[in-house]
């Protein structure tokens, strides 16, 4: 019989305990679910709720359970529906009396709200750990290229000369704030919503503050309605994952495009590619293309769980199970993404020849010739003018800015003097743009020095 048969005359129809037990997929949770039930049924033992001596059997009886579901021997029921029906049956059968005790003050809607808000916690913890060992990659491989001239783009036009490690710690911007938002994400989740009860509270005099401190949350929920009937930290989770993914996908669609012989940036590890079953030669990056598929995924984690939340009215509904599925793909997904990212990027080789050819070789330093006039007193946009005519006839001559002799070079502009060829070297463009934030190899070293200082003062939870 169902834990709340009670009420019933007939069997559950069979078609139902297939569509709507969750026992599939929420039995992942069993490691929260029976921490919760621990320190519940502490809770009640030490307010003389239920006799003490049960709860010691029932804590003894969890920890039982616990063990045998870790070590593969417990077989669950889907017409027990879900993890804490699944727990429950399997105490009362263990240990009799007691267990029927566990559920007092509690129903399934504070309980899976707590194991959700747990699990959480958890995943945001490990996905900003694994950020960080990307974080440091990144800080390695800028440091050996803070004078790695390369191409940077706008619209995938070569626009002015970075370095690499310039370009390495743009990410390493972007995924140092995606550890902030983990960080924000564990502190939303962080607030412990046993006693809720189904929506209205309870009537036995629970210590709500002693399961919090059992458990290491850092507050409870304010009111019991929105304890249970909200998931808007399960959708803080999956958008901050869904944005970590949004950074992984374009990193990855870098790699593609410098691994592409178009390119000849990167030379992607032979471990981390793989081959055609009919081109001979094809050496493909698929790692990296099937993160940036995946970040599809995990956006329809988020905007499925928004979706499902959005006409809900208060308090818990049935929909509301449909929370962790999306959660659950998404911390794997993110996870798997993250691990095998950061192993690809660290044996990625760079050809550095390349990269500092490609930014010779795209009028990268046109910006700087107008630069140069301006210095010299010319306004900025007759500069602009004059340095638009000359590389008009660079591209007709197929030459670079700097091939052309200074007698031509003063045929558009008498300003221009020996001095232009060191000025507008690959070198000075990057050495010069020596600004806060900038690509100067000096500016690059600071803000990997700062970097390294965030990853060292960052903790989370
Ligand atoms: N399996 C359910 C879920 O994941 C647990 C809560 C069930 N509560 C209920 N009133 N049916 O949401």
């Amino acid at each position: 019989m169902k834990l709340w048969g009670g009420r019933f005359e007939k069997k559950t129809d069979g078609l139902v305990d297939d569509f709507h037990s969750s026992i599939t997929f929420d039995q992942r949770l069993y490691h929260q679910d029976i921490a919760g039930s621990i320190a519940h049924a502490t809770m009640l033992g030490e307010q003389g709720i239920i006799p003490a001596a049960d709860a010691r059997a029932i804590v003894e009886g969890l920890r039982g359970i616990e063990a045998d579901i870790a070590a593969g021997k417990v077989h669950f029921e889907l017409d027990a529906e879900d993890i804490h029906m699944n727990v429950e049956k399997l105490l009362i059968e263990r240990i009799g009396d007691a267990g029927k005790r566990l559920h007092t003050g509690r129903s399934r809607n504070d309980q899976v709200a707590l194991d959700c808000r747990m699990y959480v916690k958890d995943a945001a913890k490990e996905a900003a750990g694994l950020m960080r060992e990307l974080c440091e990659t990144l800080l390695c491989i800028a440091s050996k290229h803070t004078a790695t001239i390369m191409p940077g783009y706008t619209h995938l036009q070569r626009a002015q000369p970075i370095s690499l490690g310039h370009h390495m710690m743009a990410y390493f911007q972007m995924f140092s704030r995606d550890m902030q938002r983990m960080k924000e994400v564990y502190a939303h989740a962080d607030v412990m919503p046993l006693g809720s009860g189904a929506l209205a509270g309870t009537t036995y005099p629970l210590n709500r503050e002693r399961v919090a401190e059992l458990l290491g949350f850092s507050a409870i929920t304010l009111n019991s309605l929105d304890g249970v009937a909200d998931r808007d930290f399960v959708c803080d989770y999956l958008y901050a994952a869904s944005v970590c993914m949004m950074h992984l996908s374009r990193f990855c669609e870098e790699l593609i495009l410098w691994n592409s012989h178009e390119f000849r940036f990167v030379e992607m590890d032979d471990a981390y590619a793989t081959g055609s079953s009919i081109m001979p030669q094809k050496k493909n990056p698929d790692v990296a293309e099937l993160i940036r598929g995946k970040t599809g995924r995990v956006y329809g984690d988020l905007t499925g769980l928004l979706t499902t939340l959005k006409g809900l009215p208060l308090a818990y509904n049935k929909d509301m199970q449909e929370d962790k599925e999306a959660l659950f793909d998404a911390r794997d997904t993110l996870v798997k993404s993250l691990v095998v990212f950061n192993a690809m990027l660290a044996a990625c080789t760079f050809n550095t020849e390349n990269m500092a050819r490609g930014a010779a070789g795209g009028f990268t330093n046109a910006t700087d010739a107008a630069d140069y006039l301006v210095k010299k007193g010319m306004p900025f946009r007759d500069a602009h003018a004059v340095i638009g005519h000359l590389v008009l006839h660079c591209v007709k001559e197929n030459k670079a800015i700097l091939d052309l002799p200074l007698e031509e070079l003063k045929t558009f502009s008498e300003l221009f003097e020996a001095d232009i060829y060191e000025a507008c070297s690959m070198h000075a463009c990057l050495t010069l743009r020596d600004v806060p934030g900038g690509p100067a190899p000096g500016r690059v070293q600071e803000s990997i020095e700062a970097g390294q200082a965030f990853l060292n003062g960052f903790s989370i939870g």
